[in-house]
């Protein structure tokens, strides 16, 4: 029995374009890191981090089904806020969301770029 899979491509913090092959059911961070992608993901998907903070291009965002209060909560705590935030653990891949990008922010709460963040004391 094969899995059902959908090509999506991960936007690294440089630029950079990572074609992945993401198994229908799993989260986009849990893809993340089977291809070594630095989605942090601090809390382990309990919703208690912004960590796994991704934006998601705008067509595929639109399909995602609306985010929960507690991911509307963290995601405000989030750098970098976007429209299309959203949070890696919280987006369920589905074949719907064949071809979607998901971009990593420059910065998450616990990664500061040196000379472009003070980091907190
Ligand atoms: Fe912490 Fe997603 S891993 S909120």
């Amino acid at each position: 029995l094969s899995e059902e899979m959908v090509d999506v491509v991960f936007v690294g913090r440089s630029g950079q374009r990572i074609p992945v092959k993401g198994k229908v059911g799993e989260s986009v961070l849990h893809l993340a890191h089977r291809y070594d992608i630095e989605l942090e993901g601090a809390c382990e998907s309990s919703l208690a981090c912004s960590t796994c903070h991704v934006y998601v291009n705008t067509e595929y965002f639109d399909k995602l089904p609306e985010p929960d209060e507690r991911e509307d909560d963290m995601l405000d705590m989030a750098p970098l806020l976007q429209e299309n935030s959203r949070l890696g653990c919280q987006i369920i891949l589905t074949k719907q969301l064949n071809g979607a990008e998901f971009t990593l922010p420059k910065i998450t709460r616990n990664f500061y770029v040196d000379g472009h963040v003070p980091k907190p004391h």
